[in-house]
């Protein structure tokens, strides 16, 4: 992370060269380990004809719009639904909309239903799937912003998986080209294995692929080092293109987001990590949501935070009133937020009981 200038206290100055350190060794990669044995997929239901394009939204207006959120995950992004235990349905987007959210996050991993070799052609069935999500978010006036997720080839290869990440993008922009611009895409959830100068020139690429069919609909794009601060602040956006909003995830102090998961190793030894919500605790989450408002002024793009959220095995109190100092922060900096996740191990909805995690709930919409 860059260097911290201008902070004075002495504690909060070694709490965060702490932080900061662990933040520098996170290990945020691979996915939950599914839980659950596969449940088929459902059939997917087709909806023809795509809503009106409606107006163009200019994206500080629609950085503002996305308001509270929250993200769809575990399902999308396994590599086939239900593999992680958990398979869209109707009920969710209802219980998202009267949960107070207006945006929903769509985490999901084209990479598996795209074809290997040139032109890359995507799944029809996985597109008519997507199609169902867009549709059911769309009519219940819910934002819905679809990602490309755990595109793990591109990761560990960016430059042989190029142009099919191009191509991916080339035909998802095709087909969503006439949605209403209530449907914004993100082109990649968190880049990592590759520096700035390798992921910028890439993003532009793929940004220039989406203009060919969707001139202004407003596209979400993150840094490379996991969708970081640090990274944030190493992200160029082509001057011109202004519907582009800039995205980050924070999990800070990750010894405490992450404690006990099980997709980070020696996590366990983190188990028992409170988060008390202490000045100096509260400081230092300020501070970093200063250094995103700071970068945003500075190169005039709206933001966007894009997941956060502690892992079930914290204490619930710790979660909760992180989960609260966070979403307020944001608030109080013009950040709209999406809560990682609806239904899983972050899960802000206990699908086995068909019951809110209130205090969560609480602490997100209160
Ligand atoms: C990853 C998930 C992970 C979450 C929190 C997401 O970006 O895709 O696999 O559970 O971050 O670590």
């Amino acid at each position: 992370m860059t260097p911290y200038k201008s902070f004075p206290k002495l504690t909060t100055l070694l709490y965060l060269c702490i932080i900061s350190f662990v933040a520098a060794c996170n290990p945020l990669s691979p996915p939950p380990s599914p839980t659950m044995s596969t449940p088929p997929t459902p059939t997917p239901e087709i909806f023809p004809t795509p809503l009106s394009f409606g107006e163009p939204i200019e994206a500080f207006e629609q950085a503002e719009q996305l308001g509270r959120g929250v993200n769809f995950a575990n399902a999308l992004e396994a590599p086939n639904e239900g593999e992680w235990g958990l398979t869209l349905e109707e009920r969710y987007f209802d219980l998202a909309k009267e949960g107070g959210f207006a945006t929903i996050r769509l985490p999901v991993r084209w990479s598996a239903h795209a074809e290997v070799q040139a032109p890359y052609t995507i799944d029809e069935n996985f597109f008519r799937r997507i199609d169902w999500a867009i549709a059911h978010a769309t009519r219940r006036g819910l934002n819905i912003v679809v990602n490309m997720h755990h595109y793990e080839e591109f990761m560990s290869n960016p430059e042989e998986h190029r142009a099919r990440f191009i191509a991916i993008w080339t035909q998802i922009a095709e087909r969503y080209q006439n949605q209403p611009a209530t449907v914004v895409f993100e082109l990649c959830n968190e880049p990592n294995g590759m520096s700035a100068n390798r992921w910028n020139p890439i993003a532009q690429e793929a940004l220039a692929a989406v203009r060919t069919t969707n001139p202004t609909r407003n596209v979400i794009i993150g840094g490379a080092d996991w969708n970081s601060i640090q990274g944030l602040m190493d992200l160029k956006l082509p001057e011109a293109d202004r519907h582009v909003i800039a995205t980050f995830h924070y999990y800070s102090p990750f010894e405490f987001t992450h404690q006990g998961a099980e997709w980070v190793k020696g996590s366990e030894a983190w188990l028992g990590t409170e988060w008390l919500g202490k000045s100096n605790d509260k400081s230092v989450v300020n501070y970093h949501l200063d250094q995103v408002a700071q970068w945003s002024e500075e190169n005039r793009r709206p933001m966007w935070l894009g997941e956060f959220g502690a892992y079930s095995k914290a204490d619930m109190d710790s979660r909760v009133r992180w989960t609260s100092y966070l979403a307020r922060d944001a608030e109080k900096h013009h950040i709209s937020w999406a809560y990682w996740e609806f239904g899983a191990g972050f899960g802000l909805y206990d699908l086995a009981q068909n019951a809110w995690n209130q205090p969560l709930l609480e602490a997100l919409v209160p």
